[in-house]
This record gives structure tokens, C-alpha cells and sequence, in this order.
């Protein structure tokens, strides 16, 4: 054994920002809970592609598939996938639509992630980008005026990555002729719902009242907190059998999904991050960070330290800073001063995402450093 080697790779992550001292302040990662290592620990070799041979896991799925369900209020007819994540969800989405539907384009705003450009250029899906105001809000008109018949989507994201809105299909459904709709909610399903429960509903009571087909992505491993990689894309019944893949050498004979060989503990350990927190634990730490995010954006204000674009909707706080300092310059300032913010491309400044290690204390260092930079420069 080359016990240098090993002692290397921890020493050499010693340089990397600290979630817990604040110092990663715009990544949606965060540390997982104690059980859940525990967990990731007892799964470690086994394979969540082979859930025939690992039992457990196939229980495992079916219980975290149907707490998740219950959560979001979709109905027994949706079918859960668990994914690596967002964007393998989007990949999925688009291929399932694809397939079963015979989807030939997709229509976006300029504010979805881009894994959503990443799937329609793997899966030969044409895109259309809709271009949305300053703070992120599309108009109606521009959304509908693009979608013509059976062979288009539409995307529509709950938790905006650049600006935390939420993108409401209620306000185009009527003229959508029923095409096939995604919602990325990777960052939003488990924040949303218990910051806004009124207007989560009342999305997905619309959609699923409209009977259009469509699906939804969550990820366990953003705001939950569930160790990397950890996701679920929800499909109606009647598309899931495209996601389905014949295998001859493993007892179950199919796979879903992109991934083969995939993390046993992916599922086992989202379900004990949310065993840990509980919806009730979970929504308080969704309320508090977006309380944060609010007081952040209000306070940087007040102090003349950017200006807010947006009121958002999710605990995603941009604030626009290219009247008072270049951006580049106030992204490598905060670093060397141990704040690591992720650059703000729609509002033309600084994101800060309130991952629920984020204390108020970090956000007061935070401010207290951008003042320091602007005023040194
Ligand atoms: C709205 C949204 N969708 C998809 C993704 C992609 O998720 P992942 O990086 O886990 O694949 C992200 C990541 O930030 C996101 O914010």
C-alpha cells in the first residue's frame, strides 16, 4: 500500500473551501447527515442497477419512491426513478418524451440549466430558448407563440439556478395544446413546497388536472442534504416503459434509467437524510434559509451593496453588482478572503445559494467582506 499516496489525497483536499466555516456560499452542496454516512458506509459495494440481487434495495427504492410521492402530492400513477441527480432527471424527461410521445423539440427559458441544452443536443431534440427579463419572468405570449403541436415540449423549472424563481405553467397551460411539460425541480421539490405550499399545489394540481403528460425531477442531494448523487425524476405510468432497458445477465432483466452499475447507497441514503431531518425538521430549515436569502438581498440594499432583481422564491439570493465593481474582480477578492460565491450571469453579479449550513453569521462576514472589497478598490 502506498500510505503516502494516501495520506496525498487528504492533505491535498485540506485547500478546499469548508462548508461549515461558510466559506462555500454559492455550490448547492452541503454536509450530509451522521446516518446517512453511516448508511453510504453499509451500501457502499453494493449496486442500486442490480436490485434483484440487493433486495434491500429494490424496499429501499419503493419506500423513498413512495415518501417522495407523498410529499410533492403527485398521484399513485406517477412512477419514480431514482437518478444521479438533475441532470441525468432532464436527460431522462426529454428521452422519455421522445420516445413515447414522439417529441422533436423543446422550448426553454434562458434561465433553465443548462443540462437541459445538454440533453436536447444528446437526444437530437431542436431547442428553442425564450428569452426572460431582467429578473428572470418570461412573457406568456413568447412561450406559447413557439409551441405548435404533438411533437413539442416545454420545460419549465421550479428553483431557478441563476435566480431562484419559480416558473409557473398555470399562466401558458391553456395554450399549450397538452404538449408534454418537465419541471426541473431539482433545486425547488424540496424547498418550494414548504416555503410557498399554496402556489406548489397549486401548480401541480393545475398540471395534473390539465391531463397533460407530465414529469418531474427532485434532487435529494441539493437542499436535503443527501450524499452525492442523489435524485428521483417522477414519470406518468403510461411513459415509463420507455425508460425501461432490457439486460440478459441480471435477474431482473431491465434497468431504468441512464446509469448501469449505479451508488447502492443513492436511495438508502436519501431516505435516512430525510428519516433524520423529517418533513417537519426539513421544512423548517427550508423557512429559515429563505428567510436568510430575503434579509441578505434586503440588507446588501440597504448597505449600497448591489441591488436585488428579483424577490425569489427559493432560497437563491442574486445580487447585481456590475455598477459598483466589476464582477470578475469582486468573484476573486471574496475567494482570496475565503468566500466562495458562484458568479451571477443574469443579474450581472453574485449568487449566493443558502444550503442549510449557511448561518446568518456567514452572511453578516459575507457582507461585511464585500463592503471591505468595495471600498478597497
Ligand atoms: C434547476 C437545476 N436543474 C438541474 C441541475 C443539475 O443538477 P446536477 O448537477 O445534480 O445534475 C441543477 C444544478 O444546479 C439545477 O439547479
Amino acid at each position: 500500500m502506498d500510505k503516502d499516496l494516501i495520506d496525498w489525497i487528504y492533505t491535498v483536499s485540506q485547500a478546499d473551501p469548508k462548508h461549515e466555516n461558510g466559506g462555500v456560499l454559492g455550490s448547492m452542496t452541503t454536509p450530509p447527515p451522521p446516518e446517512a454516512l453511516k448508511i453510504v458506509n453499509h451500501f457502499i459495494s453494493k449496486n442500486l442497477g442490480d436490485p434483484h440481487l440487493f433486495k434491500s434495495l429494490e424496499l429501499i427504492t419503493e419506500k423513498l419512491v413512495s415518501l417522495t410521492r407523498e410529499t410533492l402530492g403527485l398521484p399513485p400513477n406517477m412512477k419514480g426513478i431514482i437518478t444521479s441527480g438533475g441532470t441525468e432527471s432532464n436527460i431522462l424527461a426529454l428521452y422519455s418524451f421522445r420516445e413515447s410521445l414522439g417529441v422533436k423539440k423543446v422550448v426553454l427559458t434562458d434561465v433553465a440549466h443548462y443540462s437541459v441544452l445538454k440533453a436536447s443536443k444528446m437526444l437530437n431534440i431542436y431547442s428553442e430558448v425564450v428569452q426572460t427579463d431582467f429578473s428572470g419572468k418570461f412573457r406568456p405570449d413568447d412561450i406559447s407563440k413557439k409551441i405548435h403541436g404533438p411533437s413539442d415540449s416545454l420545460v419549465m423549472t421550479m428553483g431557478t439556478t441563476q435566480l431562484g424563481g419559480v416558473e409557473d405553467p398555470r399562466e401558458i397551460l391553456d395554450d399549450l395544446n397538452r404538449v408534454p411539460i418537465h419541471v426541473d425541480a431539482a433545486f425547488g421539490g424540496l424547498t418550494f413546497p414548504f416555503i410557498n405550499p399554496e402556489k406548489f399545489h397549486g401548480i401541480l394540481r393545475a398540471l395534473i388536472s390539465s391531463g397533460t403528460n407530465f414529469t418531474i425531477g427532485v434532487d435529494f442531494h441539493k437542499f436535503l442534504g443527501a450524499p452525492i448523487p442523489s435524485g428521483i425524476i417522477f414519470v406518468p405510468e403510461e411513459i415509463y416503459p420507455s425508460l425501461s432497458f432490457d439486460v440478459n445477465y441480471i435477474s431482473s432483466g431491465k434497468q431504468f434509467g441512464l446509469l448501469g452499475t449505479r451508488p447502492g447507497f443513492s436511495a438508502a441514503a436519501a431516505l435516512a437524510t430525510l428519516a433524520y431531518y423529517g418533513l417537519d425538521g426539513l421544512s423548517k430549515r427550508a423557512k429559515l434559509a429563505y428567510e436568510n436569502t430575503l434579509w441578505f438581498l434586503e440588507e446588501a440594499k440597504h448597505r449600497g451593496l448591489g441591488f436585488p432583481v428579483n424577490r425569489p422564491e427559493v432560497p437563491i439570493a442574486c445580487l447585481s453588482t456590475d455598477e459598483l465593481i466589476e464582477r470578475e474582480k469582486l468573484l476573486e477578492e471574496l475567494a482570496k478572503r475565503g468566500f466562495f460565491v458562484y458568479r451571477g450571469e443574469k443579474c450581472r453579479g453574485i449568487r449566493v445559494v443558502m444550503m442549510p449550513h449557511v448561518r446568518k453569521s456567514h452572511l453578516q462576514r459575507l457582507l461585511k467582506a464585500i463592503e471591505e472589497v468595495l471600498i478597497s478598490s
